[in-house]
């Protein structure tokens, strides 16, 4: 088919978080029409940082199970494990030898990572972006929905990739970002200055996915605001800006409806309207998850099945880029 090629990944370190759904799976899902997606649970960029091995296994079947719990059809979307394909490890070794050390040292990414892992700041930690690449130019992607905090490092892949074709004739498709309609982006409930992010260490900032409802209630009456008393959507409440944000995205209301609809209402009301919208999206997401868990055997033949599938078109691509650099 002609469908445009998409790639898109999350790691399976930590419990994702209403802002990873909001501002990323819950979108994939409207893409799958449109593109034809690859959708990986990139397992091999997880251990660039020391993990635990049965704890890794396990959060990344319960991210792939969530990526088919949040209504991606895994006969549609090629939904799998990266460290299932070996092409992502060969293909980056190439690349590596197609990317200069002065590059990767600009990664603010790297740098963040090494200022908080400094105990451990290792060769996969500095190539990742080339592993990211690999990801990417494997299935000939044609966008890659990221984040702000990956534009860097998908810059570095169309650079790898006009660089490779300029010496090797047009092998590699060079992505561009999706941009399309972008998810909300989530602050933390605590700290709206930052974002809501699985690897926040306090656990009262972040929304997890499988949070039960009294947790969601609880953490959203808890949710800091301000002295202003007003449901108001501006930067000088931030607070109050990202649940307006968060109630928005969980009933497809405008920021002004929101506000009308708290007219004169106290914080006690709208957190409580806040936490109640988030607690119905969620729940049919943890109902399907249970579902899906308990089918142990249909996990296990989407997990095969879908490798294969990614197997074969990485293939192509790793054998035309294997002759092309004299293998
Ligand atoms: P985290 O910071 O939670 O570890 P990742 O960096 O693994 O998140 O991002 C996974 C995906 O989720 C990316 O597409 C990213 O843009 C999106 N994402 C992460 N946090 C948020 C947020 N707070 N709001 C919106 N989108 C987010
Ligand atoms: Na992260």
């Amino acid at each position: 088919n002609d469908k445009k090629i998409l790639f898109s990944g999350m790691q399976a370190t930590g419990n994702l978080t209403l802002g990873n759904y909001l501002g990323a799976l819950k979108n994939w899902v409207n893409l799958s029409d449109e593109y034809e997606c690859f959708y990986s649970v990139v397992d091999m960029h997880s251990i660039t940082v020391r993990q635990d091995p049965a704890t890794l296994r396990k959060r990344a079947r319960a991210l792939l199970t969530l990526y088919i719990a949040a209504g991606l059809d895994p006969k549609k979307n090629c939904i799998y494990y990266q460290s299932h394909v070996s092409g992502h490890a060969e293909l980056s070794w190439i690349l590596n030898c197609f990317t200069y050390m002065g590059e990767l040292n600009r990664m603010t990414q790297f740098k963040d990572k090494s200022a908080k892992h400094a105990d451990n700041i290792n060769a996969g930690l500095f190539t990742y972006p080339v592993l990211m690449a690999a990801d990417i130019l494997l299935y000939q992607a044609d966008v890659v929905p990221v984040g702000i905090d990956q534009m860097q490092h998908l810059e570095l892949t169309r650079d790898i990739a006009i660089r490779f074709n300029n010496l090797y004739g047009d092998v590699f498709t060079v992505p561009e970002a999706y941009i399309g309609k972008v998810g909300a982006k989530i602050m933390s409930l605590q700290e709206p200055c930052k974002k809501m992010s699985k690897s926040d260490e306090n656990p009262n900032g972040s929304i997890y996915l499988m949070d039960d409802p009294d947790t969601i209630i609880r953490k959203c009456k808890r949710a800091v605001t301000d002295s202003e008393a007003c449901v108001a959507y501006r930067d000088e409440q931030p607070g109050v800006k990202n649940l307006i944000d968060i109630y928005s995205a969980c009933t497809g209301k405008t920021p002004s409806e929101v506000e009308s609809e708290f007219e004169g209402k106290g914080y006690g009301d709208f957190k409580m309207a806040v936490g109640e919208a988030v607690v119905s999206i969620l729940k049919p997401l943890q109902d399907r998850v249970k579902e899906l868990e308990a089918d142990k055997a249909y996990i296990d033949s989407i997990i095969k099945e879908n490798a294969e599938k990614a197997n074969y078109y990485a293939a192509k691509t790793l054998r035309k880029v294997q002759r092309k650099v004299g293998f």
